[in-house]
């Protein structure tokens, strides 16, 4: 008998877990209390942009392995239930917010069926999968819970959720090791590393391994103000070590730093985490990882007030990009909408363009200017960002658009742009860590 599969939470990483699982040949059921996005959903449509997804979801809809509710009872004759709701940082506290975890466990814990395993995937503070399991057992002692966190990345989601690089599965007992292998059978077959830890280290590895990609964008950011300081090249320097195996080239791309759902709020999670530890001091450099990563952005606000003499009122400021990153539609704690917010506030008129991501940066930040083209937002601007590196602003002609600004300025906040060329069409070209030759 096939295993049933219920997934609670359809955001980002459940609609992908849902729509994935189902095309492994599982009947799952997606579950959420947001009755829009359910319905949404069920209609095999992606309330966000992620590539490959919704052709996905749309085909395990049509074959009937995968459904859409708001009724937990749906998800009662689960094998396994799969908790992806979300854990956003609370307000006015570094600490995550566990309210959804909480509530998702107390739905299925009563309505579970015996022998079925109840697994977290949200990111938590270590000691959560513990103290949950505790509660879900005097709920219901017929259930077992286990946690294996999730290390999708946004733009890539089906990629990494149906060919991971690793599988992690904390778990208290070989019987819930053994459903799990049972649901991962294909990636156990296509010999993808299997960890098996306990509860704390499970929970732990995500955490660790969010704080080390982190730490890494830090740590070339850092060494982006060194080169400025100094007048060297990040770009040359990243590519320089990144030769070396042990450090490696990837996530050495020096710029604005990070954003998104995850890395900010779970190294400030992981922080409070380790104060309630009494393990403070373990963690005390993310602290300065944080402050160097929005130190970038406050860099690229200094490079145009420089360039515009420190006046920028009135000032027309195009900004390219408003997503967190390329290839997502999502705006969290996006340091281009950041940076656009302030240089507003300081008196200019910032013109933003993004493929996919106005809508939601329109949502969340009404006051900006938005424009449907590249040619509308470069029009009569003082100064020029690219703040997110879509491929299609690495295809800008800067001979092409030249004649459409009226200072031939650009700040390459993602280090990503052909600085030859756009000097040789006569540009000014900055960037962060990079000393300007012109
Ligand atoms: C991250 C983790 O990569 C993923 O494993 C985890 O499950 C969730 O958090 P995601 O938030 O999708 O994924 O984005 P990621 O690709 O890690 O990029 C995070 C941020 O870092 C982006 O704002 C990106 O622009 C920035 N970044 C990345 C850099 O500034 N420089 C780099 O070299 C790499």
């Amino acid at each position: 008998m096939t295993l049933r599969v219920s997934v609670i939470g359809t955001g980002y990483l459940g609609a992908t877990h849902a729509a994935c699982i189902a095309s492994l040949g599982f009947e799952v059921v997606g579950i959420d209390v947001d009755p829009e996005k359910i319905a949404m959903l069920a209609g095999g449509k992606v309330p966000f942009y992620e590539p490959e997804l919704e052709e996905l979801l749309a085909a395990q809809i049509k074959s009937g392995k995968l459904t859409f509710s708001t009724n937990f009872q749906d998800a009662a004759d689960a094998d396994i239930h799969f908790i992806c709701v979300g854990t956003p940082q609370q307000t006015g506290s570094l600490a995550a917010d566990l309210k959804y975890v909480d509530a998702a466990l107390d739905a299925i814990a009563p309505i579970a069926k015996a022998g079925s395993l109840v697994v977290g995937k949200s990111t938590v503070p270590v000691g959560t999968a513990q103290r949950l399991r505790e509660r879900l057992i005097s709920l219901n002692p017929a259930v077992d819970l286990a946690w294996n966190p999730e290390f999708l990345r946004e733009g890539f989601a089906v990629e990494d959720t149906l060919k991971p690089n690793r599988l992690v599965v904390g778990v208290v007992s070989d019987a819930a090791e053994a459903k799990l292998k049972e649901l991962y059978k294909s990636n156990l077959d296509a010999n993808t590393p299997w960890v098996r830890a306990d509860l704390p280290t499970a929970e732990l590895v995500k955490v660790a391994a969010n704080s080390f990609l982190a730490t890494k964008i830090s740590f070339i950011n850092a060494m982006a103000e060194i080169c400025e300081a100094a007048g060297g090249d990040v770009t040359v320097l990243a590519k320089a070590i990144g030769y070396d195996p042990r450090i490696g080239s990837r996530f050495l791309q020096a710029g604005i730093g990070f954003g998104g759902g995850c890395l900010p709020k779970d190294i400030r999670a992981f922080m409070a985490r380790a104060d309630e530890l009494g393990a403070t001091q373990a963690l005390e450099f993310l602290r300065e990882i944080d402050s160097i990563n929005l130190r970038a952005r406050s860099r690229v606000i200094e490079l145009v007030r420089k360039d515009l003499a420190d006046d920028l009122k009135g000032k027309r400021v195009a900004v390219l990009g408003a997503a967190f990153k390329p290839d997502s539609d999502d705006v969290r704690d996006s340091p281009a909408l950041d940076i656009s917010v302030q240089i507003q506030a300081a008196g200019a008129t910032v013109v933003i363009h993004d493929p996919k991501a106005m809508k939601n940066a329109e949502k969340r930040f009404p006051v900006l200017n938005f424009a449907n083209s590249i040619e509308d937002c470069l029009k009569d601007a003082d100064i020029v960002l690219h703040l997110t590196e879509w491929k299609i602003y690495r295809e800008i002609n800067p001979v092409a658009v030249k004649s459409l600004v009226k200072n031939a300025v650009i700040i390459d906040g993602r280090n990503s742009l052909d600085r030859e060329a756009w000097q040789a069409a006569g540009w000014k070209f900055r960037a962060l860590g990079r000393s300007s030759s012109n």
